[in-house]
């Protein structure tokens, strides 16, 4: 596809007049909006797109050995094989010093965990398996949860609540909403159910780098915040706690997020695409 540069223009080369229009009169009006680098080209998008359905591809396929007794290396060693064999590469590889292809965060861990031999999941465990893949130079991101055996009531809830966290940020991330709409969306969510939400750490721009503009909240006031764009792909990806909020950063590995309580933490993300009439889910 050509690829059509606008001198002077803030928007990608596929609007139509009317968000053109719409976006140069909120520009004036001073509303915050996306730099015009997240903005995707349909060029640009061919190889998101692409590349956030082999991270899917490599999602379902683990899922299939996710279970009692598997180490978080194995997990690990697994995605490697399967991101190098379809000619692409693990994102977390090497990625400020990271030393794995995958995070693998159980229990009260919170994000970033590293897989290791000496890690066997066992009944009751939940655990995030959280993939990240560059395919020609194009980045993609998606995490889920997965159930070890006789998982409790209560662990249960925590990994649907946070669920239902991402589908009500992903359906509030709508063209001309703020990001603050998303963030309010999901604190209100886990906070009925008793929970709350991780504040360190936040969803993300993604697509031509790991991570982009804007940073994606999981909390925050309505109304505020940068205004959401079609052309737009980030991350929505709650980390959802049962206890505090407050994390820390385990000071042997400079990596492993946990929960200050020790109590559990779940996460889900998705990668998702703005459009001029909603949004579409770029990795499912
Ligand atoms: N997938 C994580 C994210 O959403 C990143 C983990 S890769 C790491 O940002 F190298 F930073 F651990
Ligand atoms: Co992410």
């Amino acid at each position: 596809m050509k690829k059509i540069i606008k001198g002077g223009r803030f928007t990608p080369d596929n609007y139509s007049d009317e968000i053109e229009e719409k976006i140069q009169k909120l520009r004036k009006q001073g509303v915050k909006l996306p730099p015009r680098k997240v903005l995707r080209t349909p060029e640009q998008l061919e190889g998101i797109r692409a590349s956030a359905n082999l991270n899917t591809a490599l999602l379902d396929y683990l899922s299939e050995h996710i279970k009692e007794g598997i180490s978080t290396e194995e997990i690990d060693r697994l995605a490697f094989e399967f991101t190098t064999k379809h000619g692409a590469i693990p994102a977390p590889l090497n990625y400020g010093g990271f030393p794995k292809s995958v995070c693998t965060s159980i229990n009260e861990v919170v994000c970033h965990g590293i897989p290791s031999p000496h890690e066997v999941l066992k009944s009751g465990d939940i655990v995030n398996v959280d993939v990240s893949t560059i395919l020609n130079g194009y980045f993609s991101d998606a995490s889920r949860m997965f159930m070890i055996g006789d998982v409790s009531e209560e662990a249960r809830r925590l990994v649907q609540v946070t669920k239902e966290c991402l589908e009500i940020g992903i359906a509030t991330a709508q063209p001309w909403a703020r990001l603050g709409d998303v963030g309010a969306a999901i604190q209100e969510h886990a906070e009925k159910n008793g929970y709350s939400v991780v504040r360190d750490l936040c969803g993300h721009g993604v697509g031509l780098k790991f991570h982009e503009d804007p940073e994606v909240a999981h909390f925050g006031k309505r109304g505020t915040g940068m205004m959401i764009v079609p052309g737009m792909t980030f991350t929505i990806e709650p980390m959802i706690n049962q206890g505090t909020y407050k994390v820390f950063v385990d000071d042997e590995d400079d990596w492993t997020v946990c929960t200050d309580d020790g109590k559990l933490s779940a996460q889900w993300e998705h990668m998702i695409l703005i459009t001029e009439t909603g949004n579409e889910i770029l990795t499912q």
